[in-house]
């Protein structure tokens, strides 16, 4: 039997941008569209075209860019904002009608029987201006089951092609949800959406359990973007639709990753490490016998493999490492180990990671080297730095530093001292390797104002991703001796070829 397809609005770009904190500039909404268009979204909800001046130039360029997607504009049930989005070229709007009593009473003010007639003039306005229609019942799941039925059929009565009920404030539970839509795919005849919040984390359990019962379009963001819990995220909804139910969409899987990290990048709102499906420890393993199961055989730990979702398989080193780990990650490094030689560096990382801390890629590189008699060289070499802060300047920073026989000045503002320096190491590194900064942590390890602080960077140089410490009293000089101290590894790793 064939498999069941189901429809995917994204609305990363209309109900994810409402995330507080987040507002996407016309160009990075353009890229964003461009990427959920390749990743293979059937519907994007580009905004809301009333919005604002920026909107509606973001909305026109998406609907201008001749992406596969059908481009879907948000609107109340008011005609300015179908005028608004006719005038932004979009294909379809997403037309949205509070039908709770408490949005009826509180938020619109207005009866039911007013609420009912502006939303069919509405609807019928966008329809006869060639606009195909979504029509939405805002709060369904609060709103009396036979009003809503009534109502949306009275919208398929009056010509929309499709219909929604959302679960705005998330009071869905699987089992509520599969008696809701299905009763809606019974007596509607056309498409019935979903679209489901994350406030009891059951968004993306109402949103399959809505499709079971014949939901046939689901509504999601990227990496459950969206406000207070956010919505039901993509990742999870498409990635579960197709391993629980057998149940396809036009998503392409394996670049999951790549538009959650692109997500983050544009919103510069972090990923949790444990999100499931595109965080970064949805893959990681730390404890012994984890690793030890994942190296043997990687379904032992791991349901579905990284691969599948563009993901990557990642073994990190702490107290509860394993000797397996350690072994194959040294083989990974092209080493050949003594049993002794492993045993040791075994047992030095576990004492590092007995004092409470993950092991850095530097930290364990530094290990197997003075273990295994390899010595690391110092490419770069920290000769100066100043900065200059105070209230009436702007941070600065200078840093020279010895790179084999050249010196290399480098200076950098910044919102701060710490910022000013790492501007200016960020330059001195960039120009001569190309290694970039990925993430910046800092921890202070005693308390008082003369507390000793870890700071700990990501660095990639494309091929290959290091983690690095550097700790000191100064959290300026923590901060750059963990750039160097990353930069001088993968530098070294990078002249012996391997690692
Ligand atoms: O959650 C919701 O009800 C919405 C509508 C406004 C569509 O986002
Ligand atoms: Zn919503």
């Amino acid at each position: 039997m064939a498999k069941r397809r189901v429809k995917v609005l994204d609305t990363t770009l209309r109900d994810g941008e409402q995330t507080p904190g987040v507002a996407l500039a016309p160009e990075q909404k353009l890229e964003l569209a461009r990427a959920l268009d390749d990743l293979g979204v059937d519907i994007i909800e580009a905004g809301a075209a009333i919005t604002s001046e920026g909107e509606r130039k973001a909305i026109k360029l998406i609907s201008r860019a001749r992406l596969d997607a059908e481009i879907c504009n948000f609107a109340r049930g008011v005609r300015a904002d179908i005028d608004a989005a006719l005038a932004c070229d979009v294909d379809s709007v997403h037309l949205v009608i509070p039908t709770s009593d408490i949005h009826l009473k509180y938020k619109l003010k207005k009866t039911k029987r007013e609420v009912w007639e502006m939303a069919l003039d509405v609807a019928r306005y966008a329809l006869d201006h060639g606009l195909t229609v979504e029509f939405s019942a805002e709060d369904a799941s609060r709103t009396g089951p036979a009003f809503l039925r009534e109502f949306l059929s009275a919208a398929v009565e009056e010509g929309v092609q499709r219909v929604c009920a959302c679960d705005t404030v998330g009071v869905l539970t699987p089992e509520s949800s599969r008696k809701l839509f299905s009763d809606l795919a019974k007596r509607i005849k056309v498409p019935v959406a979903t679209h489901c919040h994350d406030d009891f984390g059951m968004a993306t359990a109402n949103t399959l359990a809505a499709v079971q019962a014949g939901a046939s379009e689901v509504h999601v963001t990227v990496n459950g973007l969206g406000e207070r819990g956010g919505n039901a995220a993509l990742e999870e909804v498409v990635l579960g639709l197709s391993h629980f139910h057998g149940i396809k969409t036009g998503i392409k899987l394996n670049k999951l990753y790549s538009i959650s990290k692109l997500v983050e990048r544009l919103t510069g709102l972090p990923v949790s490490p444990t999100k499931a499906v595109v965080g970064e420890n949805a893959f990681t393993h730390e404890a012994g016998i984890h690793t030890h199961g994942v190296l043997v055989y990687p379904p032992t730990y791991e349901p579905i493999s990284p691969e599948v979702v563009g993901h990557h398989r990642k073994l990190v080193f702490g107290k509860h490492v394993g000797s397996h780990a350690i072994e194959s990650e040294l083989k990974r490094m092209g080493l050949k180990p003594t049993k002794g030689q492993v045993h040791e560096i075994f047992e030095q990382v576990k004492r590092l990671g007995d004092r409470g801390k993950l092991v850095t890629d530097t930290e364990l590189r530094a290990i197997v080297d003075e273990v295994m008699g390899r010595e690391l060289k110092e490419m770069v070499k920290l000769e100066e730095l100043t900065v200059v802060s105070g209230n009436r300047v702007t941070p600065t920073s200078s840093v020279k530093v010895r790179f084999g026989d050249k010196e290399v000045i480098e200076s950098g503002l910044g919102v701060g001292p710490v910022d000013a320096a790492m501007n200016a190491i960020r330059k001195v590194v960039e120009g001569m390797s190309n290694v970039r900064l990925q993430e910046y942590h800092v921890d202070a390890i005693s308390g008082g104002t003369d507390a000793v602080v870890s700071v700990v960077v990501k660095l990639t140089d494309g091929k290959r991703i290091v983690t690095a410490r550097g700790t000191s009293g100064d959290i300026i000089m923590a901060s750059v001796q963990a750039m160097l101290n990353g930069v001088n590894r993968l530098l070294w790793d990078r002249k012996l070829g391997g690692a």
